[in-house]
C-alpha cells in the first residue's frame, strides 16, 4: 500500500529562499529564476508563494502566482525530484485555487513548456485547457509554451472537477496549512 505523506504548507519565507533556488534549479534548468528574483517576490503585494516542508522541517516544494484583479499567473510550481507522484503537485495546485477564491479570482492562467507532460497533465486534470501557444518562448532551446487557462473557477463545472479532485486528494496525503486562509508574508 502506498505510503501517505505528511506535510506542512506555508506562506513562503525568506529564509525558504535557499532550499527554493536548489529545488529550482533541478526542476527549470538553465531556466530557473534567480534568488534576487524570489526574494523581490516575496514583497511584490501582487504575488502569492508558498513552502511546502516535510516532517522533518525540510522545504520539498513550492509554488507562485501573481494576482492581478480577477487574473491569477501561476509563475511556478516545483517539487524535489525525491518527493515527485506523492501528490504534492497536486497539493500545490489545490493552494493556488484556494487562494483564487478567497480574493474573488475567477480566472488562472499559466505558460508551460510544450514537452512538459506532467505539468500538462497535472493541470488539465484541473480542467486548465490549452488555448494556444507562444512561439519560442523559451529562449534557452527555443520550445514554444502552451498557454493554459481555466474557465471562471466560480462555475459549477470547474468547481465540481475541483471538488472531486480535493475530495481524493483527502485520502492521499496528509497536510497542515496552519488555517485555511494562508496569507502573504513578508
Ligand atoms: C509538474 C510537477 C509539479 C508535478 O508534481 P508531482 O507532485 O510530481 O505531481 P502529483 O503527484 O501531484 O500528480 C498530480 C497529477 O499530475 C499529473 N502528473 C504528475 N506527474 C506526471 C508524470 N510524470 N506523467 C504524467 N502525468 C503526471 C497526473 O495527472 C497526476 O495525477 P494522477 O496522480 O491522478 O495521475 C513536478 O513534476 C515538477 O516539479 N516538475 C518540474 C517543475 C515544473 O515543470 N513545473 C511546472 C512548470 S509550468
Amino acid at each position: 500500500m502506498e505510503e501517505i505523506l505528511t506535510v506542512k504548507l506555508k506562506p513562503m519565507e525568506k529564509i525558504d529562499v535557499d532550499k527554493v533556488i536548489e529545488i529550482e534549479a533541478k526542476a527549470y534548468g538553465n531556466h530557473h529564476w534567480s534568488k534576487d528574483s524570489f526574494l523581490s517576490e516575496l514583497s511584490n503585494e501582487l504575488a502569492r508563494y508558498f513552502s511546502v516542508f516535510n516532517k522533518n522541517g525540510e522545504l520539498i516544494a513550492y509554488c507562485g502566482c501573481w494576482q492581478i484583479l480577477e487574473e491569477a499567473h501561476v509563475t511556478n510550481i516545483a517539487v524535489s525530484p525525491e518527493y515527485k507522484r506523492k501528490h504534492i503537485g497536486e497539493l500545490l495546485l489545490k493552494t493556488i485555487i484556494d487562494e483564487c477564491y478567497k480574493n474573488m479570482v475567477k480566472f488562472i492562467t499559466l505558460e508551460v513548456r510544450t514537452s512538459n507532460t506532467p505539468a500538462i497533465s497535472l493541470y488539465e486534470k484541473y480542467g486548465f485547457k490549452s488555448l494556444g501557444t507562444r512561439k519560442g518562448y523559451y529562449q534557452d532551446n527555443n520550445e514554444d509554451a502552451l498557454i493554459m487557462w481555466t474557465e471562471n473557477i466560480f462555475y459549477d463545472k470547474f468547481k465540481s472537477i475541483y471538488e472531486n479532485n480535493i475530495n481524493l486528494l483527502d485520502g492521499k496525503i496528509r497536510y497542515d496549512n496552519g488555517s485555511q486562509t494562508c496569507k502573504k508574508t513578508n
